[in-house]
């Protein structure tokens, strides 16, 4: 063990709870996390077989890595393989989802504790998504105290729990900003002049989930409905081919341009999607985060393609299929007047569907996140908006969390008011 460092800069934990990915580990991993899927599973093991398995309780759960190696049928996943939120949210009823949320804690935690005799618990640092009721922060703090006890062990010294967009703020050393967190589960619009201006907070009940919905119609009106069955299929799809329009218009117009085409493949198996000359539909995933509100979606609603969910902004209902440019101007349009041009100024994008790519030979048709927002802005009479899309978008609240919890002062106490400082978490 380095004895230069502080107990802090050695012992700090970063964990951000995704929809879609558990980020996770101590502050020397640098930038990047540790990241395991928000899921886990429940094999269909007698109590009379267990052992054969290697596990050694009845009731096994699998987190990481080797869920993969025991999915079985498709018919199984459904019940079996447990994803613990939808949107960010999970009910304080919802045992096995808790369960999940505890085993992919635990898992990260063991993997990273070392045996070094200094070693008194991680100091960690927790994210939720920004409108996180307070059971979910009780729940969090319980988890932690709960796997101390039953490992036996410290794994945990102190626990704090932080927005996921004020993390962001912090990883960016960003003052006043707005910060548009869109992950799997939500998009958190997010105004912030040093804390969260929590007045102004806004969460679309929409993120990349919704888009693999979208690739999922995609691929089952082409004939790939077994699939679109499986989610991590859909998702890989949506990843490998999906593109934002500039403007959709223009592709609809050249719908049978060569250059759309596309063969997707599973490599090791005889898996191979062409949608042939659906292939412009690629666009449409894209499209469908910012601006569910097209006309060209609304044959899909006609035939039970569900809409996002509306969510709410201080007693108004926002209609989940807001565009989303309509969204941020509502949210920052809560601010006083004075800070809204610094707010439309520093405008930053993080989450991983943020994170698409524009492939070579496509630059006159698709486009990046940033300039997909700054030309809707503009387009909304908003002429001085600076959009910058943060470097690995889907690691920044976990680099918000470290350096959170370098600067937060070991001896200051968690406060519910503030909903700040640390928890101690004994044996
Ligand atoms: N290249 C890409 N193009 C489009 N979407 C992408 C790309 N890479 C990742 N995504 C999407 O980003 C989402 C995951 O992002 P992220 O890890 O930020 O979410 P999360 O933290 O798990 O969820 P949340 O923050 O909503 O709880 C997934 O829907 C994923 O498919
Ligand atoms: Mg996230």
């Amino acid at each position: 063990m380095e004895t230069s460092k502080s107990y802090r800069e050695l012992f700090t934990f970063g964990e951000d709870y995704g929809t879609s990915e558990f980020k996770f580990g101590p502050s020397s991993l640098g930038d990047v996390p540790d990241a395991i899927e928000s899921r886990g599973y429940f094999p269909d093991i007698t109590e009379a077989t267990y052992g054969v398995y290697g596990f050694q309780t009845p009731r096994p759960i699998i987190v990481g890595p080797e869920v993969s190696e025991h999915l079985e049928s498709r018919s199984d996943l459904t019940e079996r393989l447990v994803h613990p939120m939808t949107s960010g949210l999970i009910e304080s009823s919802d045992d096995r989802a808790w369960t999940v949320v505890k085993e992919i804690t635990r898992y990260g935690l063991k993997r990273y504790a070392p045996s070094t005799a200094g070693f008194d618990g991680f100091n960690c640092v927790s994210a939720l998504f920004s409108g996180s009721p307070r059971y979910m922060y009780e729940k969090i703090f319980a988890i932690h105290e709960e796997i101390n006890k039953e490992e036996g062990r410290k794994l945990v010294k102190n626990v704090t729990v932080i927005p996921q967009p004020l993390a962001v703020a912090i990883a960016q050393k960003a003052i006043t900003c707005t910060v548009i967190e869109a992950g799997h589960g939500n998009t958190q619009i997010t105004p912030i002049s040093k804390a969260v201006i929590n007045s102004s907070l806004l969460t679309l009940n929409r993120g990349g989930a919704d888009v693999d919905a979208l690739a999922g119609e995609i691929l089952r009106d082409a004939g790939f409905g077994d699939l679109a069955k499986e989610r991590k299929f859909v998702k890989i799809f949506k990843e490998t081919v999906g593109l934002i329009p500039m403007d959709l218009k223009k592709v609809m117009e050249n719908d049978h341009e060569e250059k759309f085409r596309f063969v997707f493949k599973i490599p090791g198996t005889r898996i191979s999607v062409d949608l042939g000359g659906a292939a412009w539909q690629r666009f449409l995933l894209g499209e469908f985060f910012f601006n569910p509100e097209n006309e060209i979606f609304q044959s899909y609603y006609k035939r039970g393609f569900r809409r996002p969910t509306d969510s709410y902004l201080k007693g108004d209902v926002v209609a989940g299929t807001t565009n989303l440019i309509e969204a941020v101007t509502k949210s920052i349009e809560r601010c006083s007047f004075e800070i809204q041009a610094n707010l439309y100024h520093n405008i930053l994008l993080s989450g991983g569907n943020f994170a698409w790519r524009v492939p070579p030979g496509l630059e006159e048709y698709a486009t990046d996140a940033a300039t997909k927002i700054m030309t809707m802005l503009e387009a909304s009479g908003v002429n001085n908006a600076k959009v910058i899309t943060t470097t690995n978008p889907q690691y920044n609240v976990w680099q918000g969390l470290i350096v959170y919890g370098l600067y937060l002062p070991e001896n200051y106490e968690w406060k519910w008011e503030r909903q700040e400082g640390w928890i101690l978490v004994t044996q």
